[in-house]
């Protein structure tokens, strides 16, 4: 039998997923799960055939250029590849894959809880309660803002946006949207269109962001933006926090303009901007959008796939280049 193809993977894996490399690969594993420069990983990527990884490693086109050329393809471990730049793969040949509709449930869900969370003042009262400092109780003790019956915008209408807006449904809100293509009726299922952003958010009680992190939509959610959601309004993002103008946010966080934040996603993660830690109204968590067991597994079986494609000459799944 020919030789077994090698894999750098970049980050500790579920174990299943691992046991399957072992027995069909030749893994380079990262037993200490640490985050490798770019340096090493380019000197640990030497003579690999792929890639897997994750999207902590910053794949730009500089990097890309440096890969060894025994690496025919990169398999992400992630549906979000603004840290590869695809471009450059494409120019040296480099199969890319991505990992979709896998996470699809475990963000959603997470989608609603940041809401939940952000509404109903839910790191505070854990705070709370966790240090002691929970004394008594008034009626007008921790009140937050009721999910039940608003309306929810979201900007893009892909499998997240999707599922967000069906379970949003079972808290009776009435969604709205905007996406680049406007959706087929059924898949709609009563949700309003709006043609652009700018259109979208002055209906928006609740605004979630599922677009991809590309280009175009840097920065979208910006002061200008922000400035035509109705006042009091929740925003959350479990998507990229590059898509968000952070300043601009924390800004009307803090005048009021916005009633509270649900973020899963920052710009220069983990070292975001401290200023989110001393809001009251935020409710932070460390980008755990697809962090299930059952996901994290599905997303590796996934990249798995995409690769004994590629090896077996056949065409992968999710190829993006
Ligand atoms: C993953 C994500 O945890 O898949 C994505 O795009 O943002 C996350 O849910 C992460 O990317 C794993 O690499």
């Amino acid at each position: 039998m020919a030789d077994k193809p090698i894999v750098l993977v970049t980050r500790k894996l579920p174990q299943a997923v691992e046991d399957r490399l072992r027995r069909d690969y030749e893994p380079r594993f990262n037993d200490e799960d640490r985050l490798y420069s770019s340096d090493e990983l380019i000197a640990r990527a030497e003579g690999a055939d792929a890639i897997l990884a994750c999207h902590t490693e910053h794949l730009s086109a500089e990097v890309i250029a440096r890969l060894p050329g025994s690496v025919r393809a990169i398999a992400n471990f992630s549906v979000g590849v603004d840290h590869v730049d695809l471009a450059a793969a494409k120019a040296r040949g480099i199969t890319v894959t991505n990992t979709p509709d896998v996470l699809t449930d475990a963000t959603a869900e997470l989608t609603l809880l940041l809401m939940l969370g952000a509404a109903r003042r839910a790191a505070e009262g854990e705070q709370l309660v966790r240090s002691g400092r929970w004394h008594s109780w008034s009626p007008s003790f921790m009140v937050g803002i009721q999910v039940t019956g608003k309306r929810l915008g979201i900007i893009g209408m892909g499998g997240v946006g999707q599922v967000t807006a069906r379970r949003a449904r079972g808290f009776d809100m009435s969604i709205h949207y905007h996406n680049r293509r406007r959706l087929a009726a059924e898949r709609e299922a009563g949700a309003v269109f709006y043609g652009s952003v700018d259109e979208l958010l002055p209906h928006c009680d609740f605004l979630a962001l599922h677009c991809p992190a590309t280009p175009d939509t840097q920065g979208l959610l910006d002061a200008r933006r922000i400035a035509l959601l109705p006042n009091g309004a929740i925003v959350v993002n479990a998507a990229r926090g590059s898509i968000v103008d952070e300043a601009a946010l924390l800004d009307a966080l803090r005048s009021g303009k916005l009633a509270a934040a649900g973020l899963d996603v920052y710009n220069n993660e983990p070292d975001i901007d401290p200023a989110f830690r001393t809001l009251s109204n935020t409710f932070l968590l460390p980008h755990i959008g697809s962090a299930t067991r059952e996901t994290r597994d599905a997303m590796g079986q996934r990249a798995l796939d995409n690769l004994d494609a590629v090896f077996a000459g056949r065409e992968p799944r999710d190829r993006l280049v």
